[in-house]
């Protein structure tokens, strides 16, 4: 099936930044009319007033008021709801071991619970939309676990299958579940980590830019492709870790003990 973007009513959680704002641009240049999410306002007023027939709901995706209210505004304004796209996000880099119970909840609330519990908000709407579907931005990190991000693969690995899980259920009303499989991105992402004792070296000015992974959203909700592993890093490494994984996860180990023993 090839989606139609035009008149589409999207909600998009997360824009008020990095891959999300530009999401919502290259959407609204596809002809979609949206609801743009975050907790910014100011962000948000400043890219919905770019954008034609765009609104503004600020919210917390963590708060089941704010996912309530925020379900019920765009509908209202957007008098109905074909798209979810599920971006919002957070980042959380160290190693267990030096971690929190609080982050790793911190982590799950946000880039898992919040997420899922505004599908089942919008759902009843999304039953009517025309050609609905639910967007689960998700990272490469929900594909295969990755030192140093434990709380974060965790929270990716399981909204990955619970998007697997829906699209089997949520067939019954017509509504479709993409999984968008992102690497790294150039999209201050790691200005707004909840830790950084990470300690690779992590070069995100070397990966894609936000636009290149809104280019890539748009192509999938287009042409509603199931899974979408975006850039060349993240292709390559989970091709050689489905091919040969044990030597991945050798390789993986080597590296840790490199960096923290030396040996
Ligand atoms: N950058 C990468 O390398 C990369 C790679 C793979 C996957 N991803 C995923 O891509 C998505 C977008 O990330 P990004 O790279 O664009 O990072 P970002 O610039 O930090 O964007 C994260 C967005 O999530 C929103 N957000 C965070 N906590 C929220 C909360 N409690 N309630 C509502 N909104 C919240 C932020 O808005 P407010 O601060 O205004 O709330 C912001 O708009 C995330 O799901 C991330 O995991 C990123």
């Amino acid at each position: 099936m090839a989606r139609d973007l035009a008149g589409k009513r999207v909600i998009l959680t997360g824009a008020s930044g990095g891959i999300g704002r530009a999401t919502a641009e290259a959407l609204a240049g596809a002809g979609a009319r949206l609801a743009v999410s975050g907790r910014n306002a100011d962000a948000l007023r400043e890219l919905a007033g770019r954008l034609p027939d765009a609104v503004a709901i600020p919210a917390d995706i963590t708060s089941p008021d704010d996912r309530r209210r925020l379900v019920d505004e765009a509908v209202r304004h957007l008098g109905g709801l074909d798209i979810l796209v599920n971006n919002a996000g957070v980042g959380s880099w160290g190693h267990f071991a030096s971690s929190t119970e609080e982050i790793n909840r911190r982590v799950l609330e946000v880039n898992f619970f919040g997420p899922v519990e505004l599908t089942r908000c919008a759902l009843p709407h999304l039953t009517d939309g025309v050609q609905p579907c639910v967007v689960n931005v998700t990272s490469m990190c929900g594909r295969k676990g990755m030192p140093a991000w434990p709380e974060y693969s965790a929270s990716k690995f399981a909204l990955v299958g619970m998007s697997e899980a829906w699209r089997g259920e949520f067939a019954r009303f017509g509504v479709d579940v993409l999984t968008i499989v992102p690497g790294m991105t150039d999209s201050g992402f790691d200005k707004n980590w909840l830790r950084t004792d990470g300690k690779a070296d992590l070069r995100f000015d070397k990966g894609m830019t936000p636009a290149d992974v809104a280019t890539g959203i748009v192509l999938a909700i287009r042409s509603n492709k199931t899974e979408t592993v975006l850039g060349g890093e993240a292709r390559r490494l989970l091709r050689f870790n489905k091919f040969f994984p044990r030597l991945t996860n050798w390789l993986i180990a080597r590296k840790v003990r490199k960096l923290y023993t030396g040996g």
